[in-house]
């Protein structure tokens, strides 16, 4: 075995030549291979349109590829008929969008135990705990009987993120969850993230355009053009800029060890 198949068994998340087209334009991604160990914090990176979003559907089930294979902790995606996607998505997967989906007829509480009412837990004083612990994690449990719309945009960011670790994903997709808020705002929304990894053993894999935010991760991703052009381990700020700089500029691509 080599090894690369002993990381890829282990991982979290493995994409294994994952193309996406839409119509009979450039692909939007184009033979993506992306191996995610567990408890580690992912940056993909690159600029608007290089395919960031697709590579996260793809990566969550949320949307087939047209190529390539993708796994969540050993399961081939593709082996999933849309029930049984729809099971690993609410079972395995939390998710974390820019324009965050509260729901607004719930309170902060019911927002939060949303995810296990729909894998099936009962309600009542368990499932509430449960909810109040995710909440007094992101710091909210004082807001738990509000309506989302009574709290700020970091506030409800951070609901939302207390609500995608609720049932112990696997693997927490974030896609631009802090492109709305101040830098300290966001600089909180990025720790807890950061702290879900460390202290809770979770996979995080963060889209974003923010060279700070990068900083937060354990490695950063640069797409272009739905192709993976170059990763840098502990992104610092200034490589990060380099690095986004230098596809932008001449679209020259990075070499990458594949
Ligand atoms: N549903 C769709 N139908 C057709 N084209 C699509 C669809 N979704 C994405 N695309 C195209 O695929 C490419 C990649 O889009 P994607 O949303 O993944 O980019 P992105 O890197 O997330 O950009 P941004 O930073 O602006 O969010 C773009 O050219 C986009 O127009
Ligand atoms: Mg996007």
């Amino acid at each position: 075995m080599t090894t690369t198949a002993v990381t890829e068994n282990g991982a979290a998340l493995a994409l294994d030549g994952v193309s996406r087209a839409y119509g009979r334009g450039a692909p939007a991604l184009d033979g993506v291979d992306l191996v995610v160990p567990r408890g580690r914090f992912v940056a993909v990176m690159g600029r608007s349109g290089s395919g960031k979003s697709t590579l996260l559907r793809c990566a969550a089930g949320l949307e087939r590829p047209t190529a390539g294979r993708v796994r969540i902790g050993g399961t081939d995606l593709a082996t999933l008929k849309a029930a049984g996607l729809t099971r690993l998505r609410r079972d395995r997967i939390g998710f974390v969008f820019q324009s965050l989906n509260l729901v607004s007829a719930l309170n902060v509480r019911e927002n939060v135990t949303l995810p296990l009412l729909l894998a099936g837990a009962r309600e009542g004083r368990a499932l509430d705990a449960r909810a109040l612990a995710g909440l007094d994690a992101v710091g909210l449990a004082d807001r738990a009987e509000d309506r989302p719309e009574n709290l700020s945009g970091g506030q409800r960011q951070r609901v939302a993120i207390a609500r995608a670790l609720v049932n112990e994903p696997e693997v927490v997709f974030a896609d631009e969850p802090t492109a709305a808020l101040d830098p300290v705002t966001a600089a909180g929304v990025l720790a807890l993230l950061r702290r879900a990894v460390d202290e809770r053993g979770r996979t995080v894999v963060l889209v974003t355009h923010d060279p700070v935010a990068a900083t937060w991760t354990d490695e950063a991703v640069f797409l272009d053009r739905g192709r993976i052009v170059g990763r840098l381990d502990r992104p610092d700020e200034t490589a990060v800029r380099e690095a986004l700089g230098a596809h932008a500029e001449t679209g020259r691509h990075l070499a990458v060890a594949r």
